[in-house]
């Protein structure tokens, strides 16, 4: 066994009640030598007390996801278990980056399983058939193309201009989110201002009229939580009806488009920028009908959403951490940038991503079958020491770090500057505020979620 997991093992064996951490808010960087883990794949308990602290543990790969930290277990596997069969999660797991890198370039690994192109329980539904439209739902020839239309819509995006753009979003989100009305919104809890952020960033991007931004956050929460994994059929059937509004809307927009000065029906300008270029090279690229275009319009956003809410999220927590670098900041607003990425390696909002095979390979000495699933875990990929050195460390100096986050392959990210623009406009406003970082991270937790890792913050504190 190697040294990694022996002090994996051995941590677990001998809880030493002094080390105790909470479970939220604890640092990351170090923190293998005091926190309490449990051994892989153990299946009996999810948590246990010490010393009157209840320490959550993760035991695989997803619960790790959002527990306070994952690293350790990422380490370990990492180390010992690049990729491995895992009976608790019955797929397989890969945690080493040149295993991560191997399958995300593989033609054999799908997004979707074979004869599933949507999960079944959404087929036949609004956001099934969104879903099923997606790039990022695609492999094949079909993804290639569309996927060429996505960059050149995205290539001429001004990153400089969005970072501004998402500043002055986040001065108006922090006054107006929650909306007062009360007929905006699907009657579940609002969604965070964070998340709100990248609705109204890349919403106006595509032309949507400001009147109707505060709906679309909630339309957007709605139709994430329907796509996800395990949704429920209330779920799916709220999701399913934000849907439908999504598409009345880009209809409208794309209706508006075709007019050469850009008006809505009450004469007032628009800017539909990124839909029409999208459109345009859509067709040019695919020759794709309208309902492609709608349906990835709205997968902008559902790609936005939460992602980009936990980089700012993740960044305001290491911030919070780390009151020296704040103070640099203040002096050199211009690393700003550099520290979000260096968030967006450390502690990824995107956790993991699957893969299906469709074909039987041997990857890293194991037999694979056709069929097969596959968790990348692209979080433990960035810590791999052979993809960046020292990689426990926060070092927002680090050259060239290698970045999994936002994938790699056929389906990389084709919006991570934007991502990463999105979240400096969010971060720099609130530095700049008088907000509080030690209230607005004070026990947080994340999202009940099997991939992103998206903390909830207080925002309600900044009001007061
Ligand atoms: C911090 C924020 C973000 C993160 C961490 C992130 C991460 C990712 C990842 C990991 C994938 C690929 C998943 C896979 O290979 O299985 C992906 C795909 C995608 N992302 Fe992002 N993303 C972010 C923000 C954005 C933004 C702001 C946009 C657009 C405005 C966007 C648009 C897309 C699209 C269209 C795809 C599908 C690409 C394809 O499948 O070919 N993302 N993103």
């Amino acid at each position: 066994m190697c040294r990694e997991l022996k002090k994996y093992y051995g941590l677990y064996r001998n809880i030493n009640v002094d080390n105790c951490c909470n479970v939220v808010g604890m640092n990351t960087e170090t923190n293998s030598q005091t926190m309490t883990l449990s051994p892989l794949c153990e299946r009996d308990s999810q948590s246990r007390s010490c010393g009157g602290v209840s320490l959550s543990q993760p035991l695989d790969p997803i619960s790790a996801v959002t527990a306070p930290d994952p690293y350790p277990l990422y380490a370990a596997l990492v180390a010992e278990r690049p990729l491995y069969f895992d009976d608790r999660l019955g797929m397989w797991v890969a945690c080493g980056a040149e295993v991560i890198e191997r399958i995300l370039s593989c033609r054999a690994f799908r997004v979707r399983p074979l004869n599933e192109a949507v999960p079944k329980p959404l087929l036949g539904t609004r956001a099934g058939d969104i879903f099923g439209q997606l790039v990022r739902m695609r492999d094949g020839g079909s993804q290639v193309a569309l996927k060429q239309a996505v960059c050149s819509a995205f290539a001429p995006v001004d990153t400089k201009a969005l970072v501004r753009r998402s500043d002055a979003w986040m001065q108006h989100l922090l006054q107006a989110h929650p909306p007062a009305d009360r007929t905006v919104g699907s009657g579940g809890t609002p969604p965070d201002i964070a998340c709100a952020l990248p609705v109204y960033a890349v919403g106006s991007l595509l032309g949507t009229p400001s009147d109707l931004l505060p709906s679309s956050v909630f339309w957007m929460e709605d139709f994430v939580r329907a796509i996800a994994p395990g949704s429920t059929s209330e779920q799916i059937a709220r999701g399913s009806a934000a849907a439908e509004n999504l598409v009345a809307m880009f209809q409208g927009l794309l209706q508006q488009a075709q007019f050469p000065d850009h008006r809505n029906p009450r004469g007032m300008p628009v800017n539909l920028g990124l839909l029409s270029s999208f459109a345009r090279s859509a067709c040019r690229h695919a020759g794709h009908e309208e309902v492609t275009i709608i349906a990835n319009a709205i997968g902008f956003l559902s790609q936005s959403y939460e992602a980009t809410a936990g980089l700012i999220g993740n960044t305001l927590i290491a911030l919070q951490k780390r009151p020296k670098l704040q103070r640099k900041i203040e002096d050199e607003p211009a690393m700003l940038g550099s520290v979000i990425r260096e968030v967006a390696r450390h502690d990824s909002p995107v956790q993991n991503t699957r893969r299906f095979l469709v074909e039987d390979k041997v990857i890293a000495g194991q037999k694979m079958r056709v069929g097969d699933a596959v968790l990348l875990v692209l979080a433990a990929g960035n810590r791999d020491p052979a993809a960046n050195s020292d990689p426990e460390h926060f070092d927002p100096d680090r050259c060239n770090p290698s970045l999994f986050t936002f994938s790699a392959g056929a389906h990389l990210c084709p919006g991570a500057k934007m991502a990463l623009a999105l979240a400096q406009g969010g971060v720099q406003h609130v530095l700049a505020s008088e907000i509080d970082l030690e209230r607005l991270v004070a026990g947080f937790g994340y999202r009940a979620s099997q991939n992103g890792r998206i903390p909830m913050l207080n925002w309600e504190t900044t009001r007061s």
